[in-house]
């Protein structure tokens, strides 16, 4: 039976979760399946509480006890030096080795897209981005701080063994899709790292020939993101490029309350959760739209093979989308909960 951990977090994360919840619960009853959970008391809360950010009898738990984890978001301005998120976060994500970061962005409403003329046949792209690695490994510090000769330092990896097993599976997922991949990186100016990831493209690119590899300088890509969107079908970047480039994707087609994601490595623990943050500035408001945190969940089930739920989840966010029956960052004029409800009743 698939065990899932459920992280709420911080901010909008439980209210997100808590619908995605409802969403779940429906699926199960219909497509008859059963799960075990348990909801996990992380994050800034307990944080301030006991000054505990990811014990490591949590995390053994984590990682031997649970298939996945259902993620909301991290990060709380009583916290401004977001430990407890780099911990929890980003500790999974690394102490887990999920090097997968899948995005998928996809339009399913021109209404949606800030582009002219665009509609939902010109924009289906997948981020590919590397998770562990990059200027995200932790390498650094401070030297003489709060003096005038203050040095600060932040290291970026990239190893071949991480190029490979991200390139590799970007290959496949492109194979599978509509055959081109785009790597985006600065090996104009950051050329160990991002030269090495050149150099794996090139090696690998051979054992694809029905795979369209190509490059662009990680700021060109985001020109052509807004103005060729149609070009990028699989799109591959490091820690950093990935991450900036899913947001400009996600405004797309939506915004970030449409953008879901998937944190993986296989037979390891596997984590889902929305692209967007904790979103401050609404919490508690009804105003957090649900449906990455949703369609992040649509991605679990699919990989933990129910894909007739999974599927009945993509469609009922795109026709709840379509229907304007969302939250108003979309247009609408639902709360989280009625969204949810929605979902449900469309299930
Ligand atoms: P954010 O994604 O929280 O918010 C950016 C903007 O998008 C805000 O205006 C917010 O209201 C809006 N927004 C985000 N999600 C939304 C949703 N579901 N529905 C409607 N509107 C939504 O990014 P931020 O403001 O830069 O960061 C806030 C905090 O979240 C920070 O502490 C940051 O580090 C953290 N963060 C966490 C994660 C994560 O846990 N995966 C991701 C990004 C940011
Ligand atoms: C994301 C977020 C995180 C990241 C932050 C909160 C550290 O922006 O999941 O995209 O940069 O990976
Ligand atoms: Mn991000």
């Amino acid at each position: 039976m698939l065990k899932i951990a459920f992280l709420p977090g911080d901010g909008i994360g439980p209210e997100v979760i808590r619908a995605a919840v409802q969403v779940l619960d429906a699926a199960a009853g219909k497509f008859g399946f059963s799960y075990t959970s348990e909801w996990f008391d992380l994050g800034a809360e307990r944080y301030l509480r006991t000054g505990e950010t990811m014990p490591d009898k949590e995390f053994a738990r984590l990682r031997d006890e649970f298939d996945c984890i259902l993620l909301g978001a991290f990060g709380d301005p009583r916290v401004p030096t977001n430990i407890h998120a780099k911990d929890i976060l980003l500790g999974l994500r690394q102490r887990l080795d999920l090097y997968v970061n899948l995005r998928p962005v996809k339009l399913v409403d021109a209404r949606l897209c800030p582009l002219k003329d665009v509609g939902p046949s010109q924009l289906d792209m997948a981020i590919v981005r590397e998770n562990t690695e990059s200027l995200y490994v932790g390498i650094g510090g401070s030297f003489k701080p709060g003096t005038d000769d203050e040095v600060a330092q932040n290291v970026m990896i990239a190893t071949r063994k991480g190029c490979d097993r991200l390139l590799k599976y970007a290959f496949e997922l492109a194979r599978a899709r509509r055959g081109k991949l785009v790597l985006c990186d600065k090996a104009n100016a950051i050329e160990s790292a991002h030269g090495l990831w050149r150099k794996a493209l090139k090696d690998m690119a051979p054992h694809y020939p029905d795979v369209k590899a190509t490059t662009l300088y990680a700021d060109v890509a985001a020109m052509r993101m807004v103005t060729h969107p149609h070009e990028f079908d699989v799109v591959v970047g490091d820690n950093m490029i990935g991450d900036i480039l899913s947001d400009l994707a996600a405004a797309l087609v939506g915004g970030l309350g449409l953008a879901p994601s998937a944190s993986t490595h296989p037979g390891r623990t596997a984590l889902y959760e929305p692209v967007h943050g904790s979103a401050p500035d609404i919490v508690g408001t009804g105003k957090a739209n649900p449906l990455a945190a949703i369609l992040s969940l649509g991605m679990l089930l699919r990989d933990f093979d129910y894909p007739a739920a999974a599927d009945a989840i993509e469609e009922a966010c795109a026709r709840a989308v379509i229907a304007k029956a969302v939250t108003p960052d979309l247009g609408g004029t639902l709360t989280t909960d009625g969204v949810a409800a929605w979902i449900v009743a469309g299930l």
